[in-house]
């Protein structure tokens, strides 16, 4: 009589070590999620449901450190008028930082990086306007040299960067 019960008590050692040790590693495991997650920054994608460059656009933007969700609507242009963004600065979606900066349209990701540390003066966002044909999201059409502007509260806009060759948008 003993015997067993010294290893009925080995046993639930044994089984005590091992329901510990994996508890701590999923534990360590989720520790070394959080801080990752939360220093992707947030950005909300408005854009129409039927639209596919919006979703390469949603796609090139993630793979580059954007952690997007995307609210499909309809009519946008309540919401660009409310933003400010004017007819001709208009593209196919809007997409809206965690601070309210907008980002219209297939802007590459360096540039929406860059605008973001640098948070020039007076300005409400950036725009690629239209659908430039091989921009971020757009690769499917032939590379056309197209603008990035830097959208100001006022209105107005000026060239924040000029794209020359599809490589340098990147
Ligand atoms: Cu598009
Ligand atoms: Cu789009």
């Amino acid at each position: 009589m003993f015997f067993p019960n010294q290893i009925a008590k080995g046993l639930f050692a044994i089984l005590a070590t091992i329901f510990l040790t994996a508890y701590s590693h999923a534990g360590n495991d989720a520790q070394h999620a959080t801080p990752q997650q939360s220093t992707m920054p947030a950005m909300d994608v408005y854009k129409s449901p039927y639209c596919g460059c919006c979703e390469k656009w949603i796609a090139h933007i993630e793979k580059n450190g954007f952690k997007a969700t995307a609210h499909n609507m309809d009519d946008l242009s309540a919401l660009k008028q409310e933003k400010g963004i004017l007819p001709k600065y208009q593209s196919c979606h809007t997409a809206i930082s965690k601070d309210g900066f907008v980002f219209e349209g297939h802007v590459p990701a360096k540039y929406i990086q860059k605008f973001l540390k640098e948070k020039p003066e007076n300005a409400i966002g950036l725009s690629a306007p239209g659908m430039p044909g091989g921009s971020a999201g757009m690769e499917g059409s032939p590379f056309t040299p197209f603008n990035v502007l830097l959208l100001k509260n006022d209105g107005s806009s000026e060239v924040y960067a000029h794209i020359k060759t599809q490589e340098e948008q990147y």
